[in-house]
């Protein structure tokens, strides 16, 4: 198992451009399979997931080539509907595959996908939205059946009781294809719904709403191919901020969706670090000690503060002036990195879905292990902001959604080896 040995202490500085976004690529080129023809994804970030969903995309029959940050799909020739478990294990976007290859063959056999364990994942609400599209669902042992009688889904008006970004998709994945009109109300608003959408559209799919609670979806017979550039990563954007803010250092960031990342945008001027953001680009600089943020963090669906980032704000806070609260509320377990950011100096208490976070002046290096994706990162932003050394292990839950991540650190001055 590979580890990140980082030696803390350096302020980070310089400028970088950030990769394209995990959360809307994985999605997208599970959209890829609807299209009959040849899709170029460009902006495709290469990250373990990415890999996963290329395996999947093969095994189905499509040609999926990933070179140099894109992604070339060709589903002209899909032949399978069933994905192995040993794939639908790998990352929990596996699932986005099932509205996607319900929309293009009518039949696929799937399984419990795997993904971060942030508490329990259950895919019910996928399941009894793709019912009400006339889907047939029958579950074996956790072998899930799904099947549609005449080979074509119907619109639906689908209510969802919480704005479940994976449903969300998933539903718009079946729903571009089938007949009718698909109404999806309390939907997700997330801006990889939209990035999800926009590229459905350049494949002639009749979506409307799409950042609003209601989505429209008029059902079109087939989707051609397409080329499209993927958003940026506004998480892996957070998480280059915090960095900097917490190294007391300096930063552009390029490539930046302004309007996405304006929720760390005012949590970081709140810190008390210059932030200004024009023409794509973000500059950061904080030089003395940070301040804690007054008002608690909550997290919540967009346009509220991200969970994906509550973790690496976190750590850039542990050595704020004060104190700060964070409010978790979307997953029942998301506070699985403080253990590391305690042994590491941090005075951290959780309560439940409060996290108190009291602001020491200093950390110090640690053994600890990455305990999931964002949380893996934050233990890499703190490591980098504390004394001595760090030995961070299990990163391959970082590489599932960085690109080049010790490169990038390393280019900003940071002290970060791969072993
Ligand atoms: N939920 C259910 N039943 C369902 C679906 C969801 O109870 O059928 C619950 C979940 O258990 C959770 C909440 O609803 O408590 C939110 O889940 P959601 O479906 O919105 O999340 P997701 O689609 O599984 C995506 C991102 C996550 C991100 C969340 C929330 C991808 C690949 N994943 O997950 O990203 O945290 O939305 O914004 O897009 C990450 O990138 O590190 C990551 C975990």
């Amino acid at each position: 198992m590979q580890k990140f040995i980082i030696m803390g202490g350096n302020r980070l500085s310089g400028e970088i451009t950030l990769q394209g976004s995990k959360n809307s690529s994985l999605p997208i080129m599970a959209a890829a399979l609807l299209a009959e023809g040849e899709c170029v994804l460009k902006s495709c970030p290469l990250l373990t997931d990415v890999y996963s969903a290329s395996r999947i995309l093969n095994c189905l029959g499509c040609r999926c080539r990933l070179s140099s940050g894109n992604a070339i799909i060709d589903a002209s020739d899909v032949s399978a509907f069933e994905i192995p478990k040993e794939l639908m294990r790998e990352m929990r976007s596996s699932i986005m595959f099932m509205g996607a290859i319900l929309g293009r063959m009518g039949e696929c056999i799937i399984s419990i996908p795997g993904g971060c364990e942030l508490g329990p994942r259950p895919i019910d609400m996928h399941l009894a939205a793709l019912k009400k599209m006339g889907v047939d669902i029958s579950d074996n042992g956790g072998i899930i059946h799904c099947r549609i009688p005449s080979g074509r889904a119907n619109g639906a008006k689908i209510s969802l009781s919480f704005p479940s970004v994976g449903t969300t998709e998933n539903i718009i994945l079946c729903a571009v294809t089938a007949e009718g009109e698909t109404i999806i109300n309390n939907a997700a608003r997330e801006p990889e719904i939209c990035d999800l959408c926009r590229f459905l559209r350049a494949c002639g799919a009749e979506i409307k709403g799409d950042g609003e609670s209601r989505i429209i979806i008029n059902g079109v017979k087939k989707l051609h191919g397409c080329e499209y550039t993927i958003m940026p990563d506004r998480i892996a954007g957070a998480t280059y901020l915090a960095m900097t803010a917490a190294t007391g250092g300096e930063m552009i960031l390029k490539n930046a969706c302004i309007a996405e990342m304006e929720p760390f945008i005012s949590v970081f001027e709140q810190t008390g670090c210059g932030i200004y953001a024009a023409d794509n680009k973000i500059y950061i600089r904080k030089g003395a000690r940070l301040r804690a943020i007054k008002d608690r963090i909550r997290t919540m669906p967009h346009p509220g503060f991200p969970t994906d980032a509550q973790a690496v704000l976190m750590s850039a806070l542990i050595k704020a002036d004060g104190t700060s609260v964070f409010e978790e509320n979307i997953f029942d377990c998301r506070y699985r990195h403080t253990d590391a950011l305690i042994k590491m100096g941090a005075d951290i208490q959780v309560m439940g879905k409060i996290a108190v976070i009291r602001g020491v002046k200093k950390l110090h290096g640690a053994d600890i292990e990455a305990t999931d994706l964002r949380g893996g990162a934050a233990m890499a932003v703190a490591a980098l902001s504390a004394e001595g050394t760090t030995h961070l292990g299990n990163i391959s839950h970082i590489d599932r959604g960085y690109e080049k991540f010790e490169n990038i650190v390393s280019s900003l001055g940071g002290r970060i080896q791969r072993e």
